[in-house]
This record gives structure tokens, C-alpha cells and sequence, in this order.
């Protein structure tokens, strides 16, 4: 990178062609959201910047991150946010990085309650996130239903802190309250319209086979739930019922891996109806979804 002329458009430029040789799914949004974060402007300014020429010290804060994110470092790690159903969300190492998949278990929930509003609620539909995280479920829920309230509870006091930032940021903290819970352990017992969950459902195999960028940069709490995978939405199907109100829906993430075994599983819950696989844009199975019996 030295004898160049190195703007905008020429740094963009090889660092995609960089982070592609690398194996990146998507070089160019990649070199784009760290050279934007490096100038402090967004992505699309970088487009009317084209000839700048970086100064020094801002050149070497790029270089600095391109090598890490080289090395297996997550762009959203090195630039502490990511963004989720189009809002943008503070993460860090004690939070999960918000998965694109994820943003279908929030449209799901949002397209069920639209659609199945009880007589009288005026929108003030009652919302259960099991695993909160950064937040991102429960503030892109809240965000998208403006008269609805949200519990969201997490095993992480630490993860519980930057979800309560990022509710703020969002201007939604006064509809989502977050509670320290081992799933529904400090959950009042009250009749939920919705409950949605990305809980951690890799197993002990799966988690040591992952790939760097993801093992050694975000919280082995949030990814790992057992031996089997399935222990965590195991507990959350047993006591989801009892949280639910009657024709109530229950959304899961889980990996394709073990979809067959929750569905299983699920269908051996009297109190759960409904039971049902649904598909990603890859056309995975990555949802349970299910119905508290009325
Ligand atoms: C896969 S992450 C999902 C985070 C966020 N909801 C998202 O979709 O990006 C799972 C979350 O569940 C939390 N968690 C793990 N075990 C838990 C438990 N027993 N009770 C409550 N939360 C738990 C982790 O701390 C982590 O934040």
C-alpha cells in the first residue's frame, strides 16, 4: 500500500479485492464499513469522498483494523456496532453479534401480532425475549409496534447492560424493561401475547468445530447450550405455556442441525399447538414456531 495515491476509492478498492482473497462472503460492504468508521463518516458519504486521500494517523487506524478483520476478527468487533432490521446496534465482547436470519423471527412476530390482535389491545401487544443479548430482537420489536411492551431477559448482566444502551439509543426504553433471568426464572407470571427467543442452541461438537471469528469474539454463554444443542429450548418449551395466553405464539431460532429434534419435541407438549418448522431465505429450517392451546 505505499507508492499509490491512496483515496478513498482505490483503499476500497483493495481491501475488497484483500478481504475476497480471504474468503469473505462480502468484501466490499466489509472494506466499506471499516474505512467509514475509520474517517467517521457513513458508508454512503465514502461515495461523495471518493478522491479524499485519508490523513496519516486515520490511514493507520484502517491498515490497523483491515489486518485484524484479516485475521478472523469480526468487522462489527472491531467498529463495537452491526446493524439489525435496519437499526444500528452497540455490541461487544459480551454480546452475540445480531445475525441477519434473526431478523425473521422479528418479522414473523410482528406479521402474527398484526394479524391476531386480540379485541381492545390497541396495539399494546405484551412481548416476551428470552436471550436478549444486545437487544436487537426486543428494540426491533418495540421499534416496529410502537404501543407494545417488551420484557427482556438475559442470563448476562453484562449483555443486559448494552441491550438497556442500545433501547435508549432507540428511544424505546420506556416500552422495554430488562431483567437479569435464568430463562423464565424472574419472569412474572403473565399471560404473554408473544414470545420470541434466540437462545444458544449450538452443541459441545458443533461449538469446537466453529471458526475462529466466531469462537474466540463473542460469548461461548450465548452460543453453547450443551452436549446436544437442544438443552436450552428444551427448558423453553417445558415452561413457555405457563407464559403465554391462550392462541399466544411461541418463535425459536435454532439451527437446521437439531430442527427435527425441537419439532419433535415440541409436538410431545400437550399445551403447545400448532408445531411448525419454518424456512430462512436459504430455505433452512430455522424457526420453531408453535400456538398456546386456547
Ligand atoms: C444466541 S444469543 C442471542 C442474543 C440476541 N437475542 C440475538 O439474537 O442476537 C443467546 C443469549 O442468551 C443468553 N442466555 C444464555 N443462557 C441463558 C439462560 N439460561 N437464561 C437467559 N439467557 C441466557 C446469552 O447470554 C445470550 O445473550
Amino acid at each position: 500500500m505505499s507508492t499509490e495515491i491512496w483515496n478513498v476509492q482505490r483503499l476500497l478498492q483493495w481491501t475488497a479485492d484483500f478481504f475476497k482473497r480471504h474468503g469473505s462472503p462480502s468484501p466490499r460492504l466489509e472494506a466499506e464499513v471499516l474505512l467509514a468508521h475509520a474517517l467517521k463518516l457513513t458508508r454512503i458519504e465514502l461515495y461523495t469522498h471518493y478522491e479524499t486521500v485519508p490523513a496519516a494517523e486515520q490511514l493507520d487506524t484502517f491498515r490497523s483494523m483491515v489486518k485484524r478483520h484479516g485475521a478472523g476478527e469480526p468487522v462489527a468487533s472491531l467498529v463495537g456496532s452491526k446493524e439489525f432490521y435496519s437499526l444500528g446496534f452497540q455490541v461487544t465482547r459480551d454480546t452475540l453479534i445480531p445475525r441477519p436470519e434473526t431478523e425473521q423471527l422479528v418479522l414473523e412476530g410482528i406479521e402474527f401480532l398484526k394479524a391476531s390482535a386480540p379485541e381492545g389491545k390497541n396495539g399494546a401487544y405484551n412481548i416476551l425475549d428470552i436471550g436478549t443479548g444486545s437487544g436487537c430482537i426486543a428494540v426491533a420489536l418495540a421499534k416496529n409496534l410502537p404501543a407494545a411492551k417488551v420484557l427482556a431477559v438475559d442470563i448476562s448482566p453484562a449483555a443486559l447492560a448494552v441491550a438497556a444502551e442500545n433501547a435508549k439509543k432507540h428511544q424505546v426504553d420506556d416500552r422495554v424493561t430488562f431483567a437479569q433471568s435464568d430463562l423464565f426464572a424472574a419472569v412474572p407470571r403473565q399471560q404473554y401475547d408473544l414470545i420470541v427467543s434466540n437462545p444458544p442452541y449450538v452443541s459441545a461438537a458443533e461449538y469446537d468445530a466453529l471458526d475462529v471469528s466466531v469462537r474466540d469474539y463473542e460469548p461461548k454463554e450465548a452460543l453453547l447450550s450443551g452436549p446436544t444443542g437442544t438443552e436450552i429450548i428444551d427448558r423453553i418449551l417445558e415452561e413457555a405455556p405457563a407464559f403465554l395466553r391462550g392462541g399466544g405464539r411461541l418463535l425459536i431460532e435454532l439451527s437446521p442441525m437439531i430442527a427435527e429434534a425441537v419439532l419433535a419435541r415440541a409436538r410431545s407438549i400437550p399445551a403447545l399447538a400448532e408445531p411448525t418448522l419454518l424456512a430462512d431465505f436459504a430455505n433452512k429450517a430455522r424457526i420453531l414456531s408453535a400456538v398456546r392451546g386456547e
